[in-house]
């Protein structure tokens, strides 16, 4: 059984000779006890006690960096011991102190410049801390950190950290596009639509794949235009008639002739009427369209009155019981 070390009640000499200690818990709760001690009273402590450590202990490093942790618990970092540890033999040590500089801008001007020192590690580990770091200082001054950890290759546990920093000081989230920023006057009930409207849209198999993800479609293949189509941003019920049962046969979108062999998917079974309404609403409100949001209850109206339609409407079908205006 381990001896319990002196915590409470120790001399401020004592709790620094715990730190030496192997186990983690307590020098954990020597540290703690630590930060309630006078923090002026312990940092003129420390400094000798940190001159007179052994060099030639083979955990030199680490007794250096309990050092630096006291005085992180304290909000008073020893820039020199910090300057010491960033340059220090043992990976983990620099690593250990660079996570130190990440939570410590506010106490250290040239935070900046000593993480971008801490990106051209030899150590993937060292790079790694850094980036992340650096994810937390906005794009101007993050980027370049981020980019220049990556310069000496990304090992596999830098990769997704790598992804998702970029992406998140470019405003989006790993894997996924930067987000246009839809410009639209809709707001409340109307606006939460049109949100949730372009996650259906660029579902696979759903809208993007066909009409593409800028809704410029793709003529070689037949698949129309969805941006200035007067389709979409037209009649409310004949938007929804072609969606939920899907559309095929000869039809003019925007003064140009498609032959109509390629069959429109029938959404009627795939979306709900509140997910209808949702992508109708995109994309009667994006790529330039600006139009009506069309509401679940509409849908529900429209859908009852075509409920024993079967098979897919044609464009000329739809212009008699709508006429384009
Ligand atoms: C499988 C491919 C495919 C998918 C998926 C698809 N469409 Fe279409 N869409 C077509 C084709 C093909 C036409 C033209 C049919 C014709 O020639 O009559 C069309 C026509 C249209 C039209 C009328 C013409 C126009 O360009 O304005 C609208 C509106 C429309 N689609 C909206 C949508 C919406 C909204 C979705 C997603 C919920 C969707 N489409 C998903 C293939 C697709």
């Amino acid at each position: 059984m381990v001896k319990p070390a002196k915590v409470t009640d120790a001399t401020i000499e004592e709790l620094l000779e715990n730190l030496k200690l192997p186990e983690y818990r307590t020098r954990y709760r020597t540290k703690r006890e630590l930060r309630a001690r006078d923090a002026d009273e312990v940092l003129a402590k420390l400094k000798p006690w940190v001159a007179n450590l052994d060099k030639n202990d083979a955990n030199y490093e680490h007794n250096l960096l309990e050092g630096l942790w006291v005085t992180w618990g304290l909000n008073k970092i020893d820039k020199d011991l910090l300057t010491q540890l960033l340059q220090a033999k043992d990976f983990r040590a620099r690593t250990a102190a660079v996570e130190v500089l990440r939570y410590n801008g506010h106490q250290i001007d040239n935070q900046a410049d000593l993480l971008m020192q801490a990106a051209k590690d030899d150590n993937p580990r060292v790079r790694l801390e850094a980036l992340v770091a650096a994810s937390r200082l906005g794009k101007d001054i993050g980027i370049p950190i981020i980019t220049e950890a990556g310069k000496k290759g990304l090992d596999k546990w830098m990769e997704r950290p790598y992804e998702a920093a970029l992406a998140h000081l470019n405003g989006h989230r790993a894997g996924e596009k930067p987000k246009d920023v839809i410009e639209t006057d809709l707001k409340g009930k109307d606006l939460e639509l049109l949100m949730a409207g372009q996650e259906i849209y660029e579902r696979d198999g759903y809208c993007a794949t066909c009409h593409q993800p800028d809704g410029q479609g793709l003529t070689a293949s037949g698949f129309p235009p969805l941006a200035g189509s007067k389709w979409v941003t037209g009649s409310e019920e004949r938007l929804i008639k072609l969606t939920t049962k899907g559309i095929m046969g000869p039809i003019e979108v925007k003064g140009k002739k498609y032959p109509g062999q390629v069959p429109m998917t029938p959404f009627g079974k795939l979306l709900n009427e509140e997910e209808t309404a949702a992508v109708l609403t995109y994309v009667r409100n994006t790529f330039g369209n600006k139009a009506s949001a069309i509401s679940p209850e509409k849908v529900k109206e429209v859908r009852e009155k075509i409920k024993d339609k079967e098979g897919f409407y044609s464009p000329e079908e739809l212009l008699l019981e709508h006429p384009m205006k």
